[in-house]
């Protein structure tokens, strides 16, 4: 089949990692629906290739009317997210859930309506955008850490599911990346960024380097080219890295024993 048959959708597609993957993936002729809450900001890009899409990951009747019109997709780039900054013990209900509600439960919400579609054309590509935070732990990310390791775990999980229905499953590890997760979709705990919270040390410690790490991050266009390879190779790793993080951690994860692991995490951020 060539780029120009194949669909591709692309959720959270208004910054970052979405955006430059749907376009690259327009530009090298796949037809990209590219998912937003906001789809008046990809306008400017809209063409035959690149159709602008409103869905809400929330919403599962909302996932259902966007995506049931849409007759054949290909490929499925799950990649909306963002990252909650807070303990445990301060973390509202309503906090843990919405962490959830978006990184897993949206994330199955689009594969749940997708996959009956790939299984009748009997092939289909799912990449699942996690995190090297998906493999390893950091205090204060304790709900996005957990949301990231369900996304490797439903990763591994469908990759067995659909085997027989010729759909690949994979899962990105991105480090950090330059896009609007520290500008926009890191979202902080009132009590833990309280000047009076028991955690203060840790939160001025910890905090402010992520943030210039993300800020700091790999460029976009690795990502949009590593989804690129994963599409076009059929024999691309069920599993991979991406950026200079993750490259570094990854390996350093799998190599020691957690109390070591934990003693150069500890050692590198000071902690
Ligand atoms: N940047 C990093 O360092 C980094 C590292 C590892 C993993 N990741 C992961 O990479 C993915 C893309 O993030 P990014 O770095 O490209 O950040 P980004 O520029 O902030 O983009 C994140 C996208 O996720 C969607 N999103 C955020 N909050 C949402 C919510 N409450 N409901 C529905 N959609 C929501 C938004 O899409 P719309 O506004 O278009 O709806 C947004 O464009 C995320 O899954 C993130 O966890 C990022």
């Amino acid at each position: 089949m060539s780029h120009k048959e194949k669909t591709v959708l692309v959720t959270g597609c208004s910054s970052g990692m979405g955006k430059a993957t749907a376009l690259y993936l327009a530009v090298q002729g796949y037809r990209v629906y590219a998912a937003s809450r906001t789809p008046h900001k990809l306008a400017q890009y809209a063409s035959e290739n690149f159709i602008p899409l409103k869905l809400d990951m929330t919403d599962p009747q909302s996932v259902i009317n966007t995506l049931e019109p849409i007759e054949k997709i290909d490929v499925l780039v799950n990649n909306a997210g963002y990252g909650l900054v807070s303990t445990v013990e301060e973390a509202t209900e309503e906090e843990m859930y919405q962490q959830f509600n978006v990184n897993v439960f949206g994330l199955l919400r689009v594969s749940k309506a997708v996959i009956p579609k790939m299984r009748r054309q009997k092939s289909g590509v799912i990449i699942n955008i996690s995190s090297f935070l998906g493999k390893i732990g950091l205090p204060l990310l304790t709900f996005y850490n957990a949301s990231k390791y369900a996304v490797e775990g439903i990763t591994d999980s469908l990759r067995y599911e659909l085997h027989d229905f010729n759909i690949r499953v994979h899962s990105v590890m991105p480090g950090f990346f330059n896009t609007d997760f520290a500008k926009k979709n890191l979202k902080t705990n009132e009590k833990t960024f309280a000047d009076d919270s028991p955690y203060a040390d840790l939160v001025t410690t910890l905090a402010p380097v992520i943030v210039d790490q993300i800020n700091h991050g790999n460029d976009t266009q690795e990502m949009a080219e590593i989804i690129c390879r994963i599409i076009e190779e059929d024999t691309f790793l069920a599993r991979c890295t991406a950026g200079d993080k993750a490259k570094k951690f990854i390996p350093m994860k799998q190599e020691l024993s957690d109390e070591d692991f934990e003693r150069r995490v500890r050692s590198y951020y000071k902690l």
